[in-house]
């Protein structure tokens, strides 16, 4: 700890990252007083509020200063074990807080509601749901190097995780100076207060009809809140997502690719495709659909979509093979079409080898057999340069 931060806070004498710590300890003197929530049904665990701190592109720091004057920064910040971390210049407003109360918050926007998802007439319903999280504690500098370095480490995986730099050390010459030179700062992660308000004060049938009308609106970020909504809070799923023992989704999470992949492998189209361009292809397409069984949680179909909003282009359509012929290519192909991303396009294509009269019942037609345009039109295609296609 520096001068400032041992004559503010003279029973702190062991810098934060050094002290052991222990979960299981009452809260600090410090942290007494730690934020309540006016309604428990908002409160969401410390785990959720860690999580939401940690994947946050900043966070905002309040604290004071000697003189009691307010200081607000937002900050990089990254959970390094127990304690929210920060760095910054060893000089300015932030220097002043050290030693002193702060909070650290960050938060996400769920969805803004309008009141007329509600009711028809009264403004008052309008709102919006949200996940929030705060922490609160004695802001302190961390002054060991190796951990100081770690917490840096840190903040190069979070900010730059393809990496490509030589990873951070205290005992590396090429960051020996900089590690020395800037300040890591930091809060226990003591007391983390997380809220998730989202709708829980409501009425079933009110919540019900907010996540329909999400879907209807399909405005931006709309199917993602309809997809937090509904995992969420399962008695808010809509019809469309329970079909015959399936339990759809509307959304990709990054941690169900490791899940996905395994089903891609009997996509034939996807053969010598590497996996991380079709995992790449998942995560950048707008709508994404997957089904799962109801009883055993087991992915069973998955489809996705590109669109401009004019025109879509369904892409990987694949049912688990010991699912098939049982309705779960119609349920996801059906979502799919009526994801907002795509039920607006005025075209939607796809191309298939022998699958054709699958899709004939949802719809399509050949290109031949479907209206045209009175001009000619030729479908043109530039590959890239080096692709091996097989005839
Ligand atoms: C094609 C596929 C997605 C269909 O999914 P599914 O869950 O089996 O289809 P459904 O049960 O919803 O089928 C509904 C109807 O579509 C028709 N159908 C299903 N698969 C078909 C196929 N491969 N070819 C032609 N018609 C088909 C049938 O008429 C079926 O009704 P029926 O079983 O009562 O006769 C699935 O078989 C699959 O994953 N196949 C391998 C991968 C593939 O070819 N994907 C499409 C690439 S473009």
């Amino acid at each position: 700890m520096n001068e400032r931060t041992r004559e503010a806070a003279p029973a702190k004498s062991t810098a934060l990252a050094e002290r052991p710590s222990d979960p299981s300890a009452a809260p600090s003197p410090a942290n007494r007083g730690a934020p309540t929530m006016r309604r428990a049904a908002f409160r969401s665990s410390a785990e959720e509020g860690r999580a939401l701190l940690q994947r946050a592109p900043v966070v905002h720091v309040a604290t004071t200063a000697d003189d009691g004057r307010p200081i607000l920064r937002a900050v990089h910040g990254v959970v390094d074990g127990d304690v929210l971390a920060f760095h910054g210049a060893p000089a300015g407003e932030k220097l002043d807080g050290l030693g002193r109360q702060a909070v650290i918050a960050a938060h996400e926007i769920v969805a803004e509601i309008p009141s007329w998802f509600v009711d028809p007439d009264r403004a008052c319903p309008a709102t919006t749901y949200y996940v929030s999280a705060q922490v609160r504690g004695v802001l302190e500098e961390i002054t060991a190097p190796d951990v100081k370095a770690r917490v840096l480490q840190a903040l190069m995986a979070k900010y730059q995780p393809e990496g490509r730099h030589v990873p951070i050390r205290s005992d590396d010459p090429l960051y020996a100076k900089a590690v020395r030179g800037l300040l890591v700062a930091g809060v226990r992660l003591d007391e983390v207060v997380c809220k998730a308000k989202l709708g829980q004060n409501g009425r079933l049938e009110e919540r019900r009809r907010v996540v329909t009308q999400l879907w209807r609106r399909g405005g931006p970020g709309d199917a993602r809140a309809v997809d937090a909504l509904v995992r969420r809070f399962p008695e808010l799923t809509p019809p469309l997502f329970e079909r015959g023992g399936l339990r759809l989704a509307c959304m990709l999470a990054a941690s169900e690719l490791d899940e996905i992949a395994p089903l891609l492998d009997e996509a034939y189209w996807l053969a010598g495709v590497p996996r991380e361009a079709v995992l790449a292809a998942f995560l950048a397409s707008p709508a994404v659909v997957t089904a799962r069984d109801a009883r055993t949680g087991a992915l069973v179909a998955l489809a996705r979509a590109t669109s401009d909003g004019k025109v879509a282009w369904i892409y990987d359509v694949v049912v688990r093979d010991d699912h098939r012929r049982a309705g779960a290519g119609t349920a996801v192909m059906e979502l799919l079409l009526d994801h907002p991303a795509v039920r607006a396009a005025r075209h939607v294509r796809l191309t298939t080898r022998d699958a054709d009269g699958f899709y004939r019942r949802l719809g399509f037609l050949e290109l031949s057999e479907a209206p045209r345009h009175a001009w000619r039109s030729i479908e043109m295609i530039r590959s890239s340069p080096g692709l091996a296609i097989e005839r």
